[in-house]
């Protein structure tokens, strides 16, 4: 049986209890809250539970790298890490587009929310212009890298032919610039048909503020502005849900899944 998305951190199945890699051993009443949380969940709470669960995982080895701030390399996860990891981890995601790698930190803490019996059959992309940290990737093989502008027909060519089926979360943190961004939006959401869109960075900038408002207004309680919940509060992080979340013990139909909401250029 295909365990149904966006539904449990932790399914049980054939008489097995899986468990995210990574993840610490947690008490009976930790998971048992989470059993007990509805489908039909606000964005918000979502978000805090996406955290709260992230907060669990060891995230030691995703360092966020490079940078071009005052700071030239940092040596840690950084704080959305977490909530990207726990997302990933409470929503039961495997099907993942990043854009924008750089170091990896943030697509190897998704690797890190997944079920461990999810890897094997999981698909996370990530595509950038450059290629760093191949000692870093080593560890995780199974994490795609695709090399190039994520604008480009044939990059995205490349990206299509990664997935075997609409994806569950499409992540973007490249160049937080509004054409750029809502171009990467309206591709990869009209040819992957994501559940859900992560924005970083929908503060850092009055390009970032504009398409973030435009969301907002477009999704209304489908957008949620989780920068205070994922401790981003500067920069901001923004998710926007597109599709519903799989109803209990309905067998999921990928290709059936259909978008509430017209492509943002509509
Ligand atoms: C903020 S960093 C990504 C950080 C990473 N997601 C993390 O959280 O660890 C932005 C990355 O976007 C990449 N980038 C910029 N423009 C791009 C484009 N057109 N296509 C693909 N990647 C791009 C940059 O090379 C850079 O590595």
């Amino acid at each position: 049986m295909t365990p149904p998305r966006g539904v449990f951190p932790l399914i049980y199945t054939r008489g097995v209890i899986l468990k995210p890699e990574g993840l610490k051993d947690l008490t009976r009443s930790y998971w048992l809250k989470f059993l007990m949380k509805p489908y039909s969940q606000h964005l918000k709470e979502i978000c805090e539970q996406a955290m709260e669960a992230g907060k669990q995982i060891n995230l030691s080895d995703c360092l966020y790298g490079e940078t071009t701030g005052s700071c030239s390399f940092i040596n840690r996860p950084t704080n959305y890490y977490f909530f990207l990891s726990g997302f990933a981890m409470t929503q039961r995601l495997t099907h993942i587009l990043e854009i924008g790698t750089n170091y990896g930190g943030s697509i190897m803490s998704i690797s890190k929310g997944l079920h461990e019996d999810d890897i094997a059959c999981s698909q996370l992309v990530t595509v950038d212009i450059v290629r760093k940290n191949e000692t870093g990737f080593k560890k995780y093989p199974h994490i795609n890298r695709i090399q190039g502008d994520s604008l480009d027909e044939e990059v995205v060519k490349k990206v299509m032919a990664s997935f075997d089926r609409d994806i569950d979360l499409l992540y973007i943190d490249s160049l937080h610039e509004y054409e750029h961004t809502k171009e990467n939006i309206n591709i990869y959401t009209d040819k992957l048909n994501p559940g859900y869109v992560v924005l970083d960075d929908i503060r850092q900038c009055d390009d970032m503020k504009k398409l973030w408002n435009e969301l907002e207004e477009k999704f209304g309680d489908n957008a949620f502005d989780a920068s205070d919940v994922s401790m981003r509060k500067g920069a901001g992080f923004g998710i926007i849900r597109l599709s519903k979340p799989a109803t209990i013990g309905k067998k999921l139909t990928f290709t059936a899944k259909k978008s509430l909401h017209p492509p943002l250029s509509a």
